[in-house]
């Protein structure tokens, strides 16, 4: 009688639940991970500051580390930056690829182009930087090279219109690098309304689904998506 009962239990289902409850990154663990971060070029901290004090939307030291680090594991020689701003991520870029490297820096404001300009000469990077202002997007339309990467990091309405331009201008074994992929955890929403939220989700569904493309996205500060060329 005991052992029918035993037979008749259902299975105890064991499906993989990935929820890393016992961590999250957010607030004495970021503390932590800027905390070890190696000093920065004194330009880059003063921009740091600058961009605190007036609202620009930086990656930040952490993210520009993963940046430079991916660009140095394939060797990048030519990056082409979609929304620069004042020119953060772009130093970045520009230290990474070398004196024999290129990097250029598009954003449709003038006034950042110009203050980027400036800390360009001062970090010593300048001629490294092609400077280029007005839409990206058309912008990169016009390419007719292929980069070793392109970072992403315009409106995030034009993700999806970004994701469509970018395979025949980034070569095999190249690098396309998308900021702000989970847009402060909006993507967990059930149904968002905002146009941004829903941008982001259609392109990170594209960019999954892409054969163009191998990704995976690193939840790094607002979510980094690093999507290898195949
Ligand atoms: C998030 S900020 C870039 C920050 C920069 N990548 C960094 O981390 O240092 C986005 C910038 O892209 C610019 N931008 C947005 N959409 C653009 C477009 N379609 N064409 C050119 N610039 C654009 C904005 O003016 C803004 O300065």
């Amino acid at each position: 009688m005991a052992q029918s009962k035993l037979q008749s239990k259902p299975k105890k289902e064991h499906k993989p639940n990935w929820r890393h409850y016992s961590f999250t990154t957010v607030g004495p663990i970021d503390d932590y991970l800027y905390s070890i971060l190696p000093k920065r070029d004194s330009v880059l901290e003063e921009m740091e500051n600058y961009a605190a004090k007036h609202d620009v939307p930086i990656v930040g030291p952490a993210v520009a580390r993963v940046l430079q680090q991916l660009a140095m594991t394939i060797n990048a020689k030519t990056v082409c930056e979609l929304g620069s701003a004042i020119g953060y991520s772009t130093i970045w870029w520009a230290q990474a690829v070398g004196e024999k490297g290129r990097v250029i820096y598009t954003d449709g404001d003038p006034k950042n182009a110009e203050r980027a300009r400036g800390y360009f000469g001062r970090v010593g990077v300048a001629n490294r930087v092609t400077l280029h202002t007005g839409d990206a997007l058309e912008f990169l339309s016009e390419q007719k090279e292929q980069f070793d990467i392109v970072f992403n990091d315009v409106d995030k309405e034009d993700y999806p219109r970004v994701l469509r331009l970018v395979p025949s201008r980034l070569r095999k074994g190249g690098l396309f690098i998308t900021d702000n992929v989970l847009w402060s955890g909006r993507v967990a929403q059930k149904n968002p309304k905002d146009g941004y939220t829903k941008a982001i989700l259609e392109f990170n569904r594209l960019l999954y689904a892409s054969k163009d493309f191998y990704t995976t996205i690193l939840p790094i500060r607002d979510g980094l998506a690093v999507a290898l060329r195949v």
